[in-house]
């Protein structure tokens, strides 16, 4: 895997650019505050071992308590502070399964991610979802497998100049490049009847695997939405509030934007297994795998897959956790944090070490005000929900405040931890030491690094996260924060707070940087 920066951001629109001011304001609080350096590690490893004991999916018990952990700590600032509920359209797996027959045998998958010895969290690990696709297609796809490489529109290009036809097909694509929901669109589009995606060892494995690296283990499956759209699919462009009208199942597929054929996600173990039953050309070297792998090829077949999916549509209430500061001389105008809360499993880098960082800003911006602060603008801090389902929470909240938002809102700052690519611009990161060399600032180490050297991971394109309804639906100046190394077991299982202890932040340096950053832009922005 590329080296990563430690911290990228994204500016997102052009028009931004009036929140960098050229030089700070001499803001004593600012000077005060951002110089408290390092010292507060403890409090925010503290907050993301309570917000990820157990896994917290949208919809369910846990995450309404994760919800409820979180309004105690902004009512416990002082902060006016409510809770905002939505009636949601979410999927959950019931049944899967996933079989292999060639001439010489039937194999069987067991699609379960597999608890190690000394797991703290073994207990809890029932309450982990199986592994699937959120709004896959229900469904059974039966046929000769076809290996697609990324599953990009290119990549079935060069299938059809290698004489491959895919019709009829069940396609195995590996993650990665692309948003997992156009890999499964992408294979509908040329006529394949099923999707299975696999983790690469390549891109997401090494020689040895958590808990003993950082990398994703043979078993391990990144979960994820299918979904294309943002917000509820059955309420696009209201809010999903009381008995509100929802589209039918058959006007949400003709929306386009929910998968017609079944998909489901594997491990790098069980792609390594379908990869070594697939005949016929050899495919490209860039097509290929790791150190170690088979020789990929591209099918079709000779061996036949059985795929099988059944999910369930359920109205789920979901919860966003708002709290306001009012801005003492322009109490209109707003400048909002978000972050999300819901997880695939127990969220440690994703979202929650977001989630910690939030919680820390909140706490000192009651510090600030007891020593007398007060925002020019009014702050507005949001944890959403369903994000993971499709950016839903935020979505919704957007479409129920439309007016208000559009005219009021001078930026939206997001806080997720996907680590991505883009443009950067932040004055903030001038000031912050980086957490991984004492001698020099975050802003040197990333104009050391070479500003190229990010990978991309899960949602890409216009809606990575829970920007994009600000951007999309009222057109407001957002920036996205990303921070985090490489983060390879990115949506499994393993993405806990042992991983995070142990590879991702060892000492919660990185978090207290990545927050200061953040806390200074959103003074920067509020007054
Ligand atoms: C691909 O195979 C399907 C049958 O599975 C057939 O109908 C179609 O004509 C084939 N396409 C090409 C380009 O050969
Ligand atoms: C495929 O698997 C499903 C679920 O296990 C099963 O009901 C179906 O009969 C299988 N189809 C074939 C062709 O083996
Ligand atoms: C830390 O920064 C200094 C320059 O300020 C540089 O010479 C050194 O190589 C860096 N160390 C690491 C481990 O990147
Ligand atoms: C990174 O970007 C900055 C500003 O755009 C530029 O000055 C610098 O040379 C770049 N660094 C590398 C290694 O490309
Ligand atoms: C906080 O940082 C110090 C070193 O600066 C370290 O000894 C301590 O273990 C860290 N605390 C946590 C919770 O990681």
């Amino acid at each position: 895997m590329t080296k990563l920066t430690f911290f990228t951001l994204i500016v997102l629109a052009t028009s931004i650019s009036f929140i960098f001011l050229e030089t700070p304001p001499k803001s004593y609080y600012h000077t005060l505050f951002i110089s408290d350096s390092f010292s507060d590690n403890s409090s925010i490893a503290n907050h993301l071992y309570t917000l990820t004991k157990r896994p917290h999916v949208a919809g369910s018990q846990a995450n309404a308590d994760a919800a409820a952990y979180v309004l105690s700590i902004f009512t416990s600032c002082n902060i006016p502070s409510h809770v905002t509920s939505y009636d949601v359209s979410l999927t959950y797996p019931v049944s899967r399964s996933l079989t292999l027959k060639s001439s010489e045998k039937t194999i069987k998958f067991g699609l379960f991610q597999e608890i190690y010895d000394g797991d703290p969290y073994a207990e809890v690990a029932n309450e982990v979802l199986p592994t699937f696709h959120a709004y896959a297609r229900s469904g059974t796809a039966t046929g000769p497998v076809v290996y697609a490489n990324y599953g990009r529109v290119e990549d079935y290009a060069t299938l059809r100049e290698m004489g491959v036809n895919v019709s009829n097909t069940v396609v195995l694509a590996r993650y990665g490049k692309i948003y997992r929901g156009d890999i499964v669109h992408n294979a509908h589009a040329v006529g394949a009847i099923g999707v299975l995606i696999f983790t690469d060892k390549k891109d997401y494995g090494g020689e040895k695997w958590f808990p003993d690296d950082k990398w994703m283990p043979p078993s391990g499956v990144q979960v994820g939405s299918v979904y294309d759209g943002i917000g509820d699919p059955t309420t696009p462009g209201w809010p999903s509030t009381g008995e509100c009208e929802r589209l039918s199942d058959e006007e949400v597929d003709e929306g386009g934007n929910v998968p017609l054929i079944p998909s489901l996600p594997i491990s790098w173990a069980d792609g390594d297994a379908i990869i070594r039953t697939i005949g016929g050309k050899v495919a490209n070297v860039d097509w290929q795998g790791g150190k170690d792998s088979p020789i990929y090829r591209v099918g079709p077949g000779p061996a036949i897959a059985n795929l099988s999916y059944e999910g369930q549509q359920v109205i789920s209430t979901i919860q966003n956790v708002i709290a306001v500061i009012e801005g003492e001389e322009e109490p209109d105008r707003f400048v909002i944090l978000g972050n999300h809360r819901d997880a695939w499993t127990f969220g440690a880098v994703d979202p929650n070490s977001g989630t910690a960082s939030l919680l820390e800003i909140t706490q000192r911006l009651e510090k600030l005000q007891k020593r007398g602060w007060r925002p020019r603008r009014t702050i507005i801090l949001c944890n959403w929900d369903a994000e993971e389902y499709g950016l839903i929470g935020s979505t919704e909240w957007v479409e129920e405040n439309r007016e208000m938002l559009a005219a009021r809102v001078v930026a939206y700052l997001n806080v997720d931890c996907a680590v991505q690519a883009g443009d950067f611009r932040a004055s903030a990161m001038l000031f912050v030491q980086d957490p991984d060399n004492s001698s020099q600032t975050i802003y040197q180490s990333w104009l050391a690094s070479g500003n190229d050297t990010t990978v991309k991971l899960g949602r890409l394109g216009g809606s990575g996260s829970d920007y994009a309804a600000f951007v999309q639906h009222i057109g407001a100046p957002a920036v996205d924060m990303s921070f985090g190394q490489g983060y390879p077991i990115y949506h499994s299982m393993y993405d806990d707070f042992v991983w995070m202890k142990k590879f991702g932040d060892p000492m919660f340096h990185r978090h207290v940087a990545g927050l200061l950053c953040l806390f200074s832009r959103l003074l920067y922005a509020a007054s």
